[in-house]
């Protein structure tokens, strides 16, 4: 089976350093296929080339986020769910290239600013409807988990913290969903008719039921992803060069 990594994205000055990360931990692992959305009017040269000089599978496509969706500069990021179009469209190509017949494969959301290992990449390759796994440094805690039944091997609860009456308490790092299921279930997508913080919730609530999950990661006993971070940059002396209409730090570099 192929796991097919869907990654929405867009540009800042972190961007590159988060892809880079991301594609050298997928270059490490066989069969796989990197969609990767950019949210731009035009696929740029820095993800063109990032992607073209990787040994990667890829499928390169752009998506905007519709105006009235798009964060604004110093809008706080919760106000607005991120990534929704970006992962459609995925799905879409993926609906549009695949027949369920031929095509074994797993669909993995990642964000582009998460910390991978190769080994959940490899894990959820088999994964029969949708499968689970603790994530590490999101919902306020160190880590989110399923709790699982070691008489059944089944989800029995969840140690989340942030909004635990939710359906499926999980990040989107935490979770995968079996390709074939998506196929026969085109109508399958995220959505903005949602309350904050249950596209999660959303999406795995059209595909199964958390009886259904299968557990990865030793039973979910260890952290294979995290929902990592990255600072902005402090940027004021570039600023500084900006302002004097002197020439930017890097001219000519792609950092
Ligand atoms: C959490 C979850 O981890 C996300 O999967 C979920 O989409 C998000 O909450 C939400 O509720 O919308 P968080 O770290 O806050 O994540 O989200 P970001 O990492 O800021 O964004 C998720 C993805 O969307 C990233 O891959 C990011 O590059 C992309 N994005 C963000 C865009 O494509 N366009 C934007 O304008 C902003
Ligand atoms: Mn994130």
């Amino acid at each position: 089976p192929v796991v097919y990594v869907i990654t929405p994205t867009f540009a800042r000055p972190v961007q590159k350093a988060e892809l880079t990360r991301l594609s050298q931990t997928f270059m490490l692992v066989q069969n796989l296929h990197w969609i990767i959305v950019e949210d731009s009017k035009q696929k740029t040269a820095l993800v063109s080339n990032l992607l073209k000089n990787s040994n990667l599978n890829y499928t390169h496509l752009i998506n905007m986020t519709p105006p009235q969706w798009k964060l604004k500069q110093k809008e706080q990021r919760w106000r607005k769910p991120r990534g929704v179009t970006q992962r459609n469209a995925g799905l879409t190509w993926l609906r549009e290239s695949k027949k369920p017949a031929v095509d074994r494969g797993v669909v993995y959301f990642a964000d582009d600013d998460n910390t991978y290992t190769v080994q959940i990449l490899n894990e959820m390759r088999y994964t029969r409807k949708a499968s689970v796994w603790p994530v590490g440094l999101v919902g306020g805690l160190m880590v989110e988990k399923p709790n699982i039944d070691p008489d059944t091997g089944r989800v029995s609860s969840w140690n989340s913290a942030w909004r635990p009456e939710r359906k499926f308490p999980i990040d989107m790092a935490g979770f995968a969903i079996n390709l074939r299921i998506l196929l026969e279930k085109p109508s399958v997508k995220f959505s903005y008719q949602v309350e904050r913080g249950y596209l999660e919730t959303d999406i795995l609530s059209q595909v199964t039921t958390p009886e259904e999950l299968e557990p990865l990661a030793d039973n979910c006993t260890k952290v294979l992803v995290w929902h990592t971070r990255s600072q902005n940059p402090n940027l004021e002396a570039e600023n500084r060069l900006a302002r004097k209409s002197l020439p930017p730090s890097n001219a000519g570099i792609e950092v």
